[in-house]
């Protein structure tokens, strides 16, 4: 994936819609202001392979964000068939199915695409910034979430996965560990809020775009703080201009 150096392209935005024409035509409204946007599973489960053909026809990139976790043999059929799709540099599975299951997707992914700078990346989410320390205590993972967290990364480096999701607050120590060319990709951003206090929905570790530039996030994705804005042009706008700032 070849990345240009403008601001922009580290902004991925989340369309989660249920409907392709709602998606498409919030995405044409966008599609200059973003260097991709995300269709996850909200979007595909309702729309389908046909969403992300005719975002793709927008001619901007997509990360196709469904977080495969499943036995390795399925993994890799379904990393092979999202990697086929028109527009897809990113996909991604759970660092949480485990090495072999990781390997497979890695070995799909690369097997599927032509290699080379344009081929698409696959990436492996650490834990869901959703997520935080009493919610991974009570699925049974233990020790603090920042260091599971690299230690996921790490897994996933030494499975063949080019990135990893996580969140902002991990970021630095996986630079750290990963190295430079390790692809990161940050959700949980949510723009400091000029009125009441910014607002989190359902997410537990969030961050600023300034933050998650400065920690070392490749990519930042952002969903609702956008979609719900009620000038979402304006309001990627002010991401894209906190993302120069913060690289500058
Ligand atoms: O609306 P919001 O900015 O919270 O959207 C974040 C998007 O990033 C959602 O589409 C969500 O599925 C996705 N995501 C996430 N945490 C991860 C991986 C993906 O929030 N670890």
């Amino acid at each position: 994936m070849t990345f240009d150096a403008h601001p922009r392209s580290s902004l991925i935005v989340a369309l989660d819609f249920d409907s392709i024409s709602t998606a498409v035509k919030f995405a044409k409204q966008a599609a200059d202001l973003v260097g991709m946007f995300k269709v996850g599973n909200q979007l595909f489960t309702s729309a389908g392979p046909e969403a992300v053909r005719q975002i793709a026809q927008l001619g901007t990139g997509i990360f196709l964000d469904l977080k495969f976790h499943d036995i390795p043999n399925t993994v890799a059929a379904a990393v092979l068939a999202s990697a086929g799709m028109p527009g897809v540099q990113l996909v991604n599975v759970h660092a949480l199915g485990g090495t072999a299951m990781m390997r497979a997707a890695a070995q799909a992914v690369s097997a599927g695409v032509p290699m080379g700078a344009d081929r698409t990346r696959l990436l492996a989410v650490t834990v869901l910034t959703s997520m935080d320390q009493k919610a991974i205590r009570e699925v049974g993972i233990g020790g603090p979430v920042n260091v599971r967290a690299v230690k996921l990364a790490k897994l996933a480096q030494k499975a063949g996965v080019d990135g990893v999701v996580a969140s902002v607050q991990e970021a630095k120590a996986i630079r750290k560990a990963c190295g430079r060319e390790f692809l990161i990709v940050t959700p949980g951003v949510r723009p400091k809020d000029k009125g009441a206090g910014t607002k989190t929905d359902d997410q537990a570790r969030t961050a600023t775009p300034r933050e998650a530039i400065k920690a070392g996030a490749d990519f930042i994705v952002v969903g609702r703080p956008i979609l719900a804005a009620s000038d979402p042009r304006a309001a990627a706008q002010e991401i894209v201009d906190e993302i120069a700032a913060a690289k500058s």
